[in-house]
């Protein structure tokens, strides 16, 4: 079987796909041929090792998988070969075939595709426990959202959307904000070039209630002066590259929090209340209450072009990998 090998950490182009041996189903796991893969911000930094977890080369990166359950190990109940699945699988997503703990996967529910399902779990799940379990979102607050045009930023539109707040998005160019506002977003910013914190409170006569942050650099601090005393400022993700640094008089002054948000960690820990977490996201797909964008899709041989586009903020919303 191909996979998209990381042979030495460094940048995307010195990733290789090669022919691997596939794996078989151990007690417990099975295995599924992959239709799909999730390309995420997280696996570009993984790749160069700058990521909190770094895995030693040679090693198959990527980590969320949609595709056919094609055999199953001892013990494994619930489940038939021919089940469409969707899962989080370790290290190892971006092969043909994957063995993943029967425990993990997910049926993936029909409408939802191979596509979209490589890319929900890791961006729908922040979302949900950013925006539900760690800032309390309340029916009628104001979220920001930035880099909203991003894989987390459209999940977190749509999230708040759906938990009955006003959306404003920020993003960088014209075709992203056009994917916000196609998202959901009430209303956009363009934070390249009008003052973030300005429009900000323009948008949302007199402040946000909710900052949700996957960017940080230069943007973080004017989106934290946006809020309302005593709103919450989420610190989701990096994605500009540096760990902004926040003068605390302002927490001070506004009495508002800033909130971090470590999903990976999280879910590690609380395997029951990650379950619930995507319980409740398939559910309410199901009703209709949400709707992920489609993805863009790149094949296996395309892996480095579709991360260096990443890296340089050309990608408008989510994308991912199909076998290829
Ligand atoms: N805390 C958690 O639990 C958790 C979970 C998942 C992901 N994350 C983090 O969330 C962040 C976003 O992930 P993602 O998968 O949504 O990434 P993505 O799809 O690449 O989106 C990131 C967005 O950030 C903006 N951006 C601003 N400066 C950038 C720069 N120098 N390089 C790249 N993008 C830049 C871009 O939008 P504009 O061009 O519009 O600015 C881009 O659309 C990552 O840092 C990731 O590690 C955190």
């Amino acid at each position: 079987m191909r996979a998209v090998v990381c042979v030495e950490l460094g940048p995307p182009e010195k990733l290789v796909v090669e022919e691997r041996e596939a794996p078989g189903a151990a007690p417990g796991s099975v295995v599924v041929e992959v239709r799909a893969c999730g390309l995420n911000f997280v696996d570009v930094l993984m790749i160069q090792g700058l990521y909190q977890i770094r895995p030693e080369p040679p090693f198959v990166p990527g980590t969320e998988i949609a595709g056919v359950i094609e055999s199953l190990g001892e013990g494994v109940e619930g489940f038939s070969v021919g089940d469409a699945v969707m899962g989080m699988s370790g290290f190892s997503a971006w092969s043909e075939r994957v063995a993943v703990a029967a425990g993990s996967l997910y049926r993936l529910p029909e409408k939802l595709g191979f596509e979209r399902a490589a890319g929900f779990i890791q961006s729908y799940c922040t979302g949900l426990f950013a925006l539900r379990n760690r800032a309390e979102l309340s029916a009628g607050e104001t979220v920001l959202v930035l880099g909203a045009a991003g894989g987390v930023g459209l999940a977190a539109i749509d999230l708040a959307k759906s938990m009955g707040a006003r959306v404003i998005a920020a993003a960088s160019t014209e075709a992203k904000r056009k994917a916000c506002l196609e998202q959901g977003a009430d209303a956009v910013i363009d934070y390249a070039n009008e003052d973030l914190k300005t429009r900000a409170k323009e948008l949302s006569g007199g402040g946000v209630d909710v900052v949700y942050d996957p960017v940080g650099g230069d943007y973080a601090e004017p989106a934290l002066r946006s809020l309302v005393p005593g709103g919450r400022h989420l610190v989701i993700g990096f994605a500009a590259g540096e760990i902004p640094r926040v003068p605390l008089n302002l927490v001070l002054l506004k009495q508002c929090q800033v909130v971090g948000v470590n999903w990976g960690g999280w879910s590690s820990r609380h395997p029951d209340g990650n379950r619930e977490l995507l319980s409740t996201l398939l559910q309410l797909f199901e009703a209709g209450k949400i709707n992920p964008l489609a993805p863009r899709s790149w094949p296996f041989s395309e892996a480095a072009p579709a991360l260096r586009g990443l890296m340089d903020r050309r990608i408008v919303g989510k994308a991912v990998l199909v076998p290829g």
